[in-house]
């Protein structure tokens, strides 16, 4: 079947923000990635000279801004995983004033919504001056990243209208998923060749569906917990911690709660003084390995008179835990935990009487260093 996505698609139609709009698509967003990028076998279809240059490389680099860097975040472990190749990631305005030391043969790649962040344009400029290889991943076809970058690959998510990124940053992170398991495959790694990559994007799609039709229970949510203190806090360990930084984000720019994402093992060493009574505590459990370890770490938040919230996978859900995602590879988790921090979010601006598509100081793009 296909899903196409036409002019309408920049349209608002009944809804009152974009951004509700967007984070509706993400669903159809996914199913769009596996028809554009996985075949009937699930193999995926990329390019052959991206593989090739790819296979050259000793070391990737990520490179974005903001919610770019957030899904690459997420990315560098796909890359690790799926292909053992060392991958780092990096803030585009950070690395483009003080390059590291790099390996020989560094690939980069260029995570963008836009195209057009200045910030991630002065770090392709200088790596191509250093003749260095790169890959643009944007949602924008022969935006001036795309031009610049040896190559391309699209996020197909459509229009993205409101200033806070959410079905770009999904879409980033599938992408990813994609060229992860394809660079993978063509260096021989079983765990790539293993991983069934378009039933799991199957998986994640039904879920979005069944966490954005659970709307009610998130603005109910937002309303109770959200809605008046001057700080928040979401918690994770690895993944997780890399979906934090972002649902943070997202509650920071539209809804202006002081919001911060922690890795959920830093928090007693400083960062728990800031623990009031009432402080939201959002923590992520999503991974086998670390559940146990976050859950002691919201003991040690609700023994503060914290207010503890929590997203988490089911199979590791407990009776009182908040809000319990469906279960998908671990790798993929984070295109399901984020999406109620979307929503959380939009509901805290919107009972604010916030323009939830244009918060103060921000524009979509940002063009200027
Ligand atoms: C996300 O909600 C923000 N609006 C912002 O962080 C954005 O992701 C960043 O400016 C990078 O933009 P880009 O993906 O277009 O490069």
């Amino acid at each position: 079947f296909r899903v196409d996505m036409d002019a309408s698609a920049a349209d608002k139609g009944t809804y009152p923000f974009y951004m509700l709009k967007e984070v509706d698509e993400q669903p159809v967003v996914m199913r769009k990635i596996v028809q554009e990028y996985l075949n009937e076998d699930g193999v995926p279809v990329i390019d052959q000279d991206l593989l090739e240059t790819m296979k050259k490389a000793d070391r990737l680099y990520i490179i974005g801004a903001g919610t770019s860097y957030h899904a690459g975040l997420v990315g560098a472990r796909m890359f690790e995983r799926l292909t053992k190749v060392p991958t780092q990631v990096f803030i585009s305005s950070e690395f483009a004033y003080e390059q590291p030391i790099m390996s020989e043969r560094p690939f980069f790649i260029f995570l963008t919504q836009s195209g057009e962040t200045a910030d991630s344009r002065e770090v392709l400029v200088n790596i191509k001056k250093q003749g260095w290889p790169s890959l643009t991943i944007t949602n924008v076809p022969k935006s001036t990243l795309s031009r610049e970058a040896s190559y391309t690959l699209l996020l197909h998510a459509g229009p993205e209208i409101a200033v806070a990124s959410t079905k770009a940053y999904t879409a980033q992170v599938a992408v990813q998923a994609v060229l992860a398991k394809a660079f993978g495959m063509a260096r021989n790694q079983q765990e790539a060749v293993d991983f069934d990559l378009k039933q799991q994007l199957g998986i994640v799609a039904v879920g979005m569906q069944a966490i954005v039709d659970s709307k009610d229970q998130l603005e109910s949510i937002a309303s109770r917990y959200l809605a008046t203190p001057r700080n928040a806090f979401y918690i994770g360990r690895g993944i997780d911690w890399s979906v934090a930084l972002e649902s943070a984000l997202k509650l920071k720019e539209i809804s202006y709660v002081q919001a911060e994402g922690f890795a959920s093992g830093e928090l007693k060493h400083g960062t728990i003084a800031l623990i009031e009574s009432k402080t939201p505590v959002i923590g992520i459990i999503t991974q086998d390995r670390t559940a146990g370890l976050t859950r002691s770490n919201l003991q040690e938040v609700v023994s503060r008179g914290a207010s503890v919230l929590t997203i988490v996978s089911k199979h590791l859900a407990q009776a009182d835990d908040t809000i319990v995602l469906p279960d998908v590879d671990p790798l993929l988790t984070p295109l399901l935990s984020v999406v109620p921090a979307q929503l959380l979010a939009y509901y805290t601006s919107l009972g604010k009487g916030l323009d939830v598509d244009k918060p103060r100081n921000l524009a979509k793009s940002v063009t200027v260093q």
